[in-house]
């Protein structure tokens, strides 16, 4: 089965040659390693996105299970129009946090808003309104594997408006477009790739027109192509239909390439903040510890991928 790789009308030689003219100095640089910054990595630098007002304030949340805490008063805003990636290690709280934002889970303290309202107050039917505004591409791609494509991007559309069916087709259509998956309404998920699993849930996370979409880890388990695919589709619905986003993820280049802030979260606390060249140049040294492990594990895969093509050539 092939992957679609033509949606959006996306050159890819743009952002090579963007990335080719990436050029790092400066005092107290230290670089990330070249692995990050090569053609592929697509370290091209956009500009960064200001950001319009707050879409989403935690004010001194914290949250414990038993006896672990995972978050430990943390306060931060997120900025209307812009993507911001949220990075760190395994288990401090990534999934957690944007689990708070959604109301999917309460605050031992702290308050949680989402467009000026109050989510860790707020009543189930108030809860349901804000889910509509917010599309969360969860960690698996929970598609529900007993409908077709169609129906499962359809489905937030029959739960929650009064769309005709002609008007529904009309917008599971456009989405599918917009991830690259035109036409491939009547196909079965079980039967699609992982990274086309990716997209038709990302288009059921946007089929209703959300301000803000989580993602969280939507890279892990792709190749770099299909990786770099889900990219491209974030920063087309950020600068093409003004989305927030919030990614969590692992993979540095990814982070690079997307994001206009990038936040370290470690052992309950927000531990950097800022921009990717002044995230990445931070000296930090759980921030450069962050960066050089994935690094390394940038390095084993293309070690590994070597001793691959090494077996078959045998
Ligand atoms: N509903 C839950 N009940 C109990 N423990 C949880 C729950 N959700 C997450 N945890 C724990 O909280 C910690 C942070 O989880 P998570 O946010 O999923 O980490 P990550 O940063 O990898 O996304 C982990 O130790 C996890 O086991
Ligand atoms: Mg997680």
């Amino acid at each position: 089965m092939t992957e679609q790789t033509d949606n959006m009308g996306q050159d890819p030689k743009a952002s090579t040659a963007e990335a080719d003219g990436h050029v790092v100095s400066g005092a107290g640089w230290r670089p990330y390693p070249a692995t990050m910054l090569g053609p592929e990595a697509g370290a091209a630098p956009r500009p960064h996105r200001p950001g319009g007002d707050t879409l989403v304030h935690l004010d001194g949340v914290s949250k414990s299970f038993g006896s672990l805490r995972v978050l430990n008063s943390v306060s931060l805003e997120i900025k209307r129009g812009q993507t911001t990636v949220i990075i760190g290690p395994s288990g401090t709280g990534k999934s957690v946090l944007l689990k708070l934002i959604v109301g999917l889970l309460l605050p031992d303290r702290g308050e949680v808003y989402f467009d000026g309202g109050r989510v860790d107050k707020m009543s189930p039917t108030d809860l349901v309104e804000i889910r509509k505004e917010i599309g969360f591409l969860f960690q698996m791609s929970a598609l529900f594997d007993s409908m077709d494509v169609g129906q499962n991007v359809e489905f937030p559309l029959v739960e929650h408006t009064d769309m005709t069916a002609a008007q529904r087709d009309e917008r599971v259509d456009r989405v599918l477009r917009m991830v690259g998956l035109s036409g491939l309404q009547h196909k079965w998920p079980s039967m699609m790739s992982g990274g086309q699993r990716k997209r038709v849930a990302l288009a059921r996370a946007i089929v209703l027109e959300p301000m803000l979409v989580m993602y969280d880890e939507p890279t892990t388990g792709l190749d770099p192509i299909r990786a770099d695919l889900i990219n491209e589709l974030i920063i087309a619905l950020n600068t093409k239909f003004g989305i927030t986003s919030i990614v969590v993820t692992h993979d540095m280049v990814s982070a690079a390439k997307i994001a206009d802030r990038m936040l370290l979260l470690y052992d309950g606390n927000i531990i950097c903040d800022g921009d990717p060249e002044t995230f990445l140049r931070s000296e930090n040294p759980l921030v450069q510890k962050f960066i050089q492990g994935q690094a390394d594990q940038i390095e084993l895969e293309s070690i590994r991928k070597g001793l691959d093509t090494q077996r078959v050539e045998e």
